[in-house]
């Protein structure tokens, strides 16, 4: 292949820029100056793009879609220190089963309190307690020989307040002031806190930051060290694709995209999920598509279902290549707290565009916010305030009857609101059964920490595991002694990782092992299953019973679809088979975890306490 040249790649663009001139003036009318430069920029990224990974994007990012991936998100200082020490861990992931690494915040990141990383010093350098960008690039390297992909975090709502413009910023300097939304006096930014929502009311309460230095006011949607970046500034945006395609060319796979619905503000609005974000992320697809075709944009916009979908943007104008499904998050613990699986099959069903994903999980490093649907709520009999009340002191684990051990987290006194902290096998019963040295209880927590990991594993889209997860790691209160994180308590569900417990993995009968067994089974099953015949088709199912679950998947090139059920009871559940001869399903089935096989002559079929199905026809 012959290297373009610059100018020969800028001819291209010329040629294909009306669709992304549309959006850019959109944003931006009349910046012809700016647009050209945008141009420049892209034109630079693709002739410096190296030959290697200008192969890989012939593949572009059909990856995303194919069944075979599976993530990992993990802190790397938490998980082995350095990235040094990461490059010898390729056996851990490979045992396991991972195809998907997400590193959090490795970019340099302010000094002292940084929001796990999410206050972002400088985007061109790998933080320095982690290594540099010359081992991140090593690292990608040898992780794509063993075929494990990398996605990083890019954090494009805000900088940290001692990143360079926002320094250039405090020195007087108006370009860079430019950069942010700074104010002289108080009157905007009381003007905007009469219409926007607050993300922290307690850690971090109010969206603006007095600055002693300069005397102004600046914008704070998060901590009040995360200075908010002002997209309505065209170079704000091309400083930003400047960066997006830098990381691109380091080699990354997937680029998650921070605080999506966050980026665009507007006076008299709540400054969330403003038209103009999806033209931002619209051309940041545009570009990426063009400049980096194999690397897929993660996008995390954690808001109400039908907000969410949105981000996918539409089969016209693609927006991000994958999603958090953090609605289908929300459900799966609603359902766990109730054992009432009406709660996920009644969740409204939303088309995903072709060529997007779904990223499926149950635990990551923030907290769960119970944004669940108050309508379909209210349709399945609940009050929605009272079951919101209900669900934070089950897992809080203060209702006498609840097996979950976690946090509040952003209690707010007077509304008596809150989210919950906690990891996988805390919230699902294991802390309080070990604690209590309850044989029984233990049984049933270890049951539901693998049917919380079944119902993602095996649902279509791509499963992140949270490090720790297939471990039964437990909560870790050690982080109130820590000044910097003691407010803050996400870091229950942050801590390093049990290099100890991967030792005693042949221990038969330890619950760290009985978990890890449990997940690596169910990735395992998931590759065999879906590996060559992706889902392409996924219906929910009703049953009579509502403790049971059902899904039924259409695979890619299979006749028969496959089936999947579960119990959300600790109980013994009977369905009965007329329940599934509504949907067309006779003969015998083979159950692909355990072997065992069911015949749908019979009048019922019986689950075992959290018991799972996943059924592949027989005759
Ligand atoms: C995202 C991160 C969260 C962080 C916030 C601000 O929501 O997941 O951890 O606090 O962005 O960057």
């Amino acid at each position: 292949m012959n290297k373009l040249t610059k100018q020969e790649v800028r001819d291209t663009l010329d040629l294909m820029d009306q669709d992304l001139s549309v959006d850019y003036y959109r944003l931006y009318p009349n910046e012809q100056g700016a647009f050209e430069q945008l141009k420049e920029i892209m034109a630079t990224a693709i002739y410096q793009r190296n030959k290697a990974l200008k192969l890989q994007d012939e593949q572009g990012v059909n990856w995303v879609n194919d069944g075979n991936t599976v993530g990992m998100m993990l802190y790397v200082d938490l998980f082995s220190e350095d990235l040094s020490q990461l490059m010898d861990k390729v056996w851990y992931f490979k045992n396991l089963g991972i195809t998907l690494i997400h590193l959090m915040p490795v970019l340099e990141k302010r000094v002292g309190e940084n929001d796990g990383g999410y206050a972002v010093k400088n985007y061109l350098e790998i933080d320095p307690s982690l290594g540099n960008m010359a081992i991140f690039e090593k690292l990608i390297a040898k992780y794509h020989l063993s075929g494990i992909r990398i996605c990083i975090d890019y954090v494009i709502n805000h900088t940290s307040n001692d990143h360079t413009w926002a320094l250039n910023a405090i020195k007087g300097e108006t370009k860079y002031q430019d950069y942010f939304y700074m104010y002289d006096t108080d009157e905007r930014p009381k003007a905007f806190e009469k219409t926007m929502n607050q993300v922290f009311p307690n850690v971090a309460p109010g969206n603006f930051t007095f600055l002693n230095a300069l005397q102004k006011w600046v914008m704070t949607t998060f901590y009040p060290f995360q200075w908010d970046l002002n997209y309505s500034n065209p170079q704000v945006l091309n400083e930003m694709i400047t960066i997006l395609l830098n990381l691109a060319n380091k080699g990354v796979d997937m680029i998650r995209l921070d605080a999506i619905p966050y980026v665009w503000k507007s006076l008299g609005s709540d400054c969330r999920n403003l038209p103009e974000v999806h033209t931002v992320l619209a051309i940041f697809r545009k570009i990426i598509s063009v400049c980096a075709p194999s690397v897929a944009l993660l996008g995390e916009a954690i808001v109400e279902p039908q907000t969410i979908i949105t981000y996918f943007g539409s089969e016209e104008s693609s927006e991000c290549h994958s999603l958090y499904n953090a609605s289908y998050m929300v459900e799966i613990w609603n359902s766990i707290a109730t054992r009432d699986a009406r709660h996920i099959s009644h969740m409204p069903q939303y088309r995903v565009p072709s060529k997007s994903v779904w990223i499926n999980y149950a635990r990551c490093h923030d907290d769960i916010g119970w944004g669940l649907d108050n309508g379909h709520l209210r349709s399945l009999g609940f009050d929605p305030h009272a079951h919101k009340m209900y669900l934070i002191d089950f897992y809080l684990g203060s209702l006498k009857d609840s097996f979950s051990r976690g946090e509040l987290y952003e209690y707010n006194p007077q509304s008596l609101d809150a989210r919950n902290s906690g990891t996988l096998a805390s919230l699902a019963g294991l802390e309080r059964a070990l604690k209590e040295k309850d044989r029984y209880q233990l049984e049933l927590a270890l049951k539901r920490i693998e049917l919380i990991h079944a119902l993602f594993i095996l649902k279509s889209g791509i499963p992140m595991i949270y490090s720790g997860d297939e471990l039964g790691t437990l909560n870790d209160y050690t982080y109130k002694t820590d000044s910097h994180k003691s407010h803050d308590s996400r870091w229950l569900h942050r801590s390093k990782f049990a290099w100890n417990d991967v030792e005693k993995l042949n221990e038969v009968s330890n619950p760290v092992a009985l978990v890890y067994k449990g997940v690596k089974a169910l990735i395992a099953l998931r590759k065999l299953i879906y590996g060559n015949h992706p889902v392409v088709q996924e219906e929910t199912m009703h049953f009579g019973n509502s403790h049971l679950l059902g899904f039924l998947q259409h695979l890619k090139s299979e006749e028969t679809p496959t089936l999947l059920i579960y119990n959300f009871s600790e109980d013994r559940q009977w369905l009965y088979t007329s329940d599934l001869k509504r949907y067309g399903l006779n003969g015998k089935w083979l159950e692909m975890l355990q072997g065992k096989r069911l015949d749908f002559a019979e009048n019922t079929l019986i689950l075992g306490p959290y018991e799972f199905f996943l059924l592949k026809f027989e005759n």
